[in-house]
């Protein structure tokens, strides 16, 4: 069982379906319950670290937490004793201070969750660190992805865009890969970082290529923030030569699921017509979101599977 969840690259694929499997039997016993409440974190405090912005994530662990019973705080680096300059550790070090179960934390630095797990004794979980890992959103992606398509083995997910910046993509690969799916990424060659090959996936340029036959079309957002300026000509034009739209989408499988992690920028990395087309499920991994996260909390924290 596991203490931090730091990233899916240390996890093993019994893990990983160890998660998959609680967080099924949390929708059905706790978030599609007619209470959505349950005691199994009652007396637990737990308390989310975000240096980034987030809606989804940090509002699907606070949810998460408190379905389960446990007490919940959210912090932010603005408006905290982090802009008077106060440092990672001792900031996660006064949080555990006042008795906190679990401290989960988003970053823009890469390994900053595995940094602070050295120094705190709280259970560390990752949010999304720089551009290395986002656990719990391929977690979410993948239970999604069962619900719909059954097992993970032998399905290809194409994984289109920006995926030199993404902890969603590297997070996807590595829990893809253990549960046996095939990935092809597709973007821009400036957007594609090298030997990605060396993680055991094809890789292309054209995203017709990755798209067809794909029983999952990923796509990914466009990540500005962490970008140099001039990657790709301009916004229209990477919609028009890397953006999926319903032409595209068509040479995937015809009952192929359509994804995103989520903030879309609608009209750049996908179209309008397909968010909300049938093929989207980006609404319900929004859902799974929160099962997921329950499912993992309850890990941590009691170092045990969910039992109904
Ligand atoms: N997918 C995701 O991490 O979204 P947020 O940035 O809104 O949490």
């Amino acid at each position: 069982m596991i203490k931090n969840l730091l990233g899916l690259k240390e996890l093993s694929a019994e893990d990983i379906t160890a998660i998959l499997d609680d967080a099924d039997k949390l929708k059905r016993d706790v978030l599609l319950s007619g209470s959505k409440k349950s005691n199994l974190l009652s007396g637990k405090g737990i308390i989310t670290l975000f240096y980034e912005n987030s809606t989804r994530t940090r509002v699907s662990f606070e949810m998460a937490s408190k379905y389960l019973g446990a007490t919940a705080a959210n912090m932010s680096s603005s408006g905290s004793s982090v802009a008077k300059g106060e440092t990672l550790i001792d900031t996660a070090k006064t949080l555990e201070a006042m008795k906190t179960d679990v401290i989960i934390i988003r970053h823009s630095m890469s390994g900053a969750p595995h940094l602070v797990a050295k120094h705190v004794n709280s259970s560390i979980v990752n949010a999304g660190d720089g551009m290395n890992e986002h656990p719990t959103q391929a977690l979410l992606d993948m239970m999604t992805m069962r619900e719909k398509k059954g097992d993970i083995k032998g399905l290809k997910v194409a994984i289109i865009g920006d995926v030199k910046h993404s902890r969603v993509a590297r997070s996807n690969i590595y829990g893809l890969k253990k549960l046996g799916a095939e990935v092809v990424l597709a973007g821009p060659s400036t957007l594609l970082p090298k030997r990605l090959e060396d993680m055991g996936v094809k890789v292309h340029t054209d995203v017709e290529k990755a798209v067809e036959g794909a029983d999952v079309v990923m796509g990914l957002r466009i990540q500005l923030e962490r970008q140099k300026k001039g990657l790709f000509p301009s916004v229209r034009e990477y919609n028009k030569y890397f953006g999926v739209d319903s032409r595209r989408m068509k040479l995937a499988k015809p009952d192929a699921i359509l994804m995103h992690p989520g903030p879309v920028n609608r009209g750049v990395e996908l179209n309008p017509d397909i968010i909300d087309g049938p093929q989207s499920v980006i609404n319900e991994q929004v859902t799974n979101g929160v099962c997921v996260r329950m499912a993992v909390l309850n890990m941590v924290v009691s170092g045990k599977r969910y039992q109904s």
